[in-house]
């Protein structure tokens, strides 16, 4: 992969990395049609990073469809698919890792507290494998969205990131290769998430600036379906993702949550300005 990148940049051709695990949805074939047209040639990753996991977490079950991936990652306008095995990314002894500080104790990691070491490390791995000249990550993932672009402007990576909207199933829930382990009854309950930012949305335009008002109607939407169980829910802000407890003119607001129903854990978010 990196004799490819090389050879492609001295022809003097512009490289787009779109990493992911795999499973692919509309979701990561967005961020594959914005690539392109950022690049000559798009290089998507295909690698289910056991670092990013804990124990606990769902590694070894995690969907996989290698065949399938193969074409849609084609289809929306993949040069080259990446698919390392395990070994070439992390062979042994395997020492060296990428922490991002203080944005990386919030949200998510209060919960995952080893998650996003996982993610910079092999995320800065593949920038140095695929040597792009433009990485692209969606919003689904804000706070991983926050944590890369901090990699990359802290360890001086020579690229652009572009982050891509979130795209969503036609009654709002956002697409994830996770929503496949949902039940049918869980399936509709979890409309309720994308619901409730909304609302939350809604609460901000008719005038609400207090964040406590808004978490309390988010809570009380989201606790009355039956499977839910939420981990958090935020008003924070967009860039340092400290919670913000009063909306002020100016600063983008990130809304998001994770909430698990039955054992799937989901998370989402809607960015705001006041
Ligand atoms: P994965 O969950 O496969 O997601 C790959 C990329 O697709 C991420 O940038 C994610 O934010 C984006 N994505 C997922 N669902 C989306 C949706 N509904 N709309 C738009 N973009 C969406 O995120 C990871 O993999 C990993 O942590 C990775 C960055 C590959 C590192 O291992």
């Amino acid at each position: 992969m990196q004799a490819a990148a090389e050879s492609l940049r001295l022809q003097g051709k512009r490289i787009a990395l779109v990493p992911t695990m795999g499973f692919l949805h509309e979701g990561h074939l967005s961020l594959i049609r914005l690539a392109r047209q950022h690049a000559d040639v798009v290089v998507t990753s295909i690698f289910v990073n056991p670092a990013q996991f804990a124990p606990t977490e769902d590694f070894s079950k995690y969907p996989r469809d290698l065949t399938r991936d193969k074409s849609l990652a084609e289809s929306a306008g993949t040069g080259c698919l990446f698919t390392p095995s395990t070994d070439e990314i992390y062979p042994s002894p395997f020492l060296t890792y990428v922490t991002v500080e203080e944005i990386t104790s919030r949200l998510e990691g209060k919960f995952r507290p080893t998650h996003f070491r996982g993610v910079a490390t092999v995320v800065a791995k593949l920038f140095n494998i695929v040597k792009p000249h433009v990485a692209v990550f969606g919003q689904k993932d804000a706070q991983q969205a926050a944590v890369i672009r901090q990699l990359a402007r802290d360890l001086n990576f020579d690229l652009r990131v572009i982050i891509g909207p979130i795209v969503r199933e036609p009654d709002g829930l956002a697409m994830s290769s996770r929503n496949v382990y949902l039940s049918a009854s869980e399936r509709a309950e979890s409309v309720v998430l994308c619901q409730s930012l909304q609302r939350a949305k809604e609460l901000v335009s008719g005038g609400q600036r207090q964040s406590s008002a808004i978490l309390s109607e988010m809570t009380k939407m989201i606790s009355s379906k039956k499977s839910a169980a939420i981990d958090y829910i935020s008003i924070a802000d967009a860039s340092t993702l400290e919670e913000v407890s009063l909306l002020t003119p100016g600063p983008e607001i990130l809304v998001s949550l994770a909430v698990k129903f039955g054992s799937t854990r989901l998370i989402d978010n809607i960015l705001l300005t006041v």
